[in-house]
């Protein structure tokens, strides 16, 4: 299907908000208006037709851990999800921290041909945290975003160095923010749960200092830092300063950080664990406020699928993570207090942005741009059933629970890719 119309639906992107149908030929748009006609129909009755949806932060898991997800179904799950673009983060076996590896993630994600992976590459070489990462060999092979994550870079001169030679490659570094020195062995937030619960804590703290230490190194280097996955009420805080100072600094957001306290750990139930923990109805609060006056950015999911025979040990065994792909779409329409324009800002125009696909992804949708394209209703419901996500994995904490807002139909580069809310690929 090489040239369609979509029609019936309100297009929403960075330039407002209209009825039109949408024209794509040969892999881009060719028109955007009232009553186009094309030999092929996609119908978008009732629905919103925006930019493709952007994740910085996904774990596909691919090379090492094929029994937990491969690109192949973590891109499926993406493009169910309304996703045209994701980052692959780089806790990969081995780590993604040469050309040969991300190319080869690359590749496995053009012959899926869901949705455009982008790999991420690693800070410091197998994500050790000693040794800085060839950076400069890994940009010009098209890598982006960095990061250890999983882990953050505990080593402030370390830090500091990357930060440095950053500076000379149109790259954005993106923190794990974790010092691991204050959170051996826990496994849930710590605070007043914890403590009934008698389990050992992920202090708020060790996030927030490593946020700080990074805003005062950017500051000090004009690096460009992103915060990944922020989780505590003072971490939007210093993001939110560090943004009024002018520093060059974004930051996103999980769903499961603004839907799930830690109250849910009192059920022992390890698909609950994640790192950054479930925190509290305060920091659910702050991340919220966050999202709406735009200290975050991004909504980005965290997918970390992992096998049921690991998520079914005990919480101290069990590893943490949870999956997003396809619930982050429904998560931020019923939870967040946000119009349309913000949701599809925060989960396509920015990250495209950040993730430095502005080009190609985010919209705006005008003729002649790369038909990257989501179509969602935003009135329909459904149930979350764990069976029929495409995940290779299991692992989510929504099981059972029903929300609002369908994905229809997802095209990418011009080829629809999801059809009726089924892949076609
Ligand atoms: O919950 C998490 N899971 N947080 C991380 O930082 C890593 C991730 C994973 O790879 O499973």
């Amino acid at each position: 299907m090489d040239e369609f119309v979509i029609k019936g639906g309100t297009v929403i992107d960075g330039s407002g908000e209209r009825i039109a149908d949408v024209t794509v030929s040969a892999g881009r748009i060719s028109a955007i208006g009232p009553n186009l006609s094309g030999s092929q129909v996609i119908d978008a009755s009732g629905c919103v037709v925006s930019p493709g949806f952007v994740d910085l932060h996904v774990h596909l898991r691919q090379p090492g851990r094929e029994e937990a997800e491969t690109v192949e179904t973590g891109s499926r799950a993406a493009a169910l999800g309304g996703f045209t673009a994701i980052v692959a983060m780089p806790n990969t076996e081995p780590a993604q921290d040469s050309v040969a590896v991300v190319e080869q993630v690359r590749r496995w994600g053009q012959d899926a041909g869901l949705c455009e992976v982008l790999p991420s590459g690693c800070l410091t070489i197998g994500r050790a945290g000693e040794r800085m990462a060839p950076l400069g060999e890994l940009a010009a092979a098209g890598v982006h975003l960095f990061t250890d994550d999983g882990n953050g870079v505990q080593d402030p001169l370390l830090m500091r160095r990357i930060m440095e030679y950053s500076l000379d490659l149109d790259i954005v570094l993106a923190q794990h923010c974790e010092v691991s020195r204050l959170t051996t062995g826990a496994v849930m937030h710590e605070g007043c749960c914890s403590s009934h619960l008698g389990l050992p804590g992920w202090p708020s703290i060790a996030e927030e200092l490593m946020v700080h230490r990074d805003i005062e190194l950017s500051r000090l280097t004009g690096a460009r830092v992103h915060f990944l996955h922020l989780s505590t009420v003072r971490s939007v805080d210093l993001v939110r300063a560090a943004k009024a100072d002018g520093l060059r600094v974004t930051a996103e957001a999980a769903p499961h950080h603004f839907t799930l306290s830690d109250e849910m750990l009192r059920t022992f139930d390890a698909t609950y664990k994640v790192n950054p923990p479930l925190r509290t109805a305060e920091d659910i609060a702050a991340i919220k406020a966050g999202l709406r006056d735009g200290t975050i950015d991004a909504i980005a999911t965290d997918h970390a699928p992992h096998p049921a025979h690991q998520k079914e040990q005990a919480l101290d065994a069990a590893p943490p993570g949870m999956l997003g792909l396809q619930t982050a779409l429904s998560l931020s329409l019923g939870e967040l207090d946000l119009d349309l324009p913000q949701i599809i800002a925060l989960l396509s125009t920015r990250p495209a942005a950040i993730a430095g696909v502005a080009d190609r992804h985010g919209g705006p949708l005008a003729p002649g741009r790369a038909a990257n394209i989501t179509v969602f209703d935003p009135h329909a419901s459904w149930t979350v059933e764990p069976d029929r996500l495409a995940s290779k994995s299991r692992n989510t904490p929504y099981a059972g629970r029903a929300v609002r807002g369908v994905v229809r139909h997802t095209v990418l580069n011009g080829v629809p890719v999801v059809r009726d809310g089924e892949a076609l690929r």
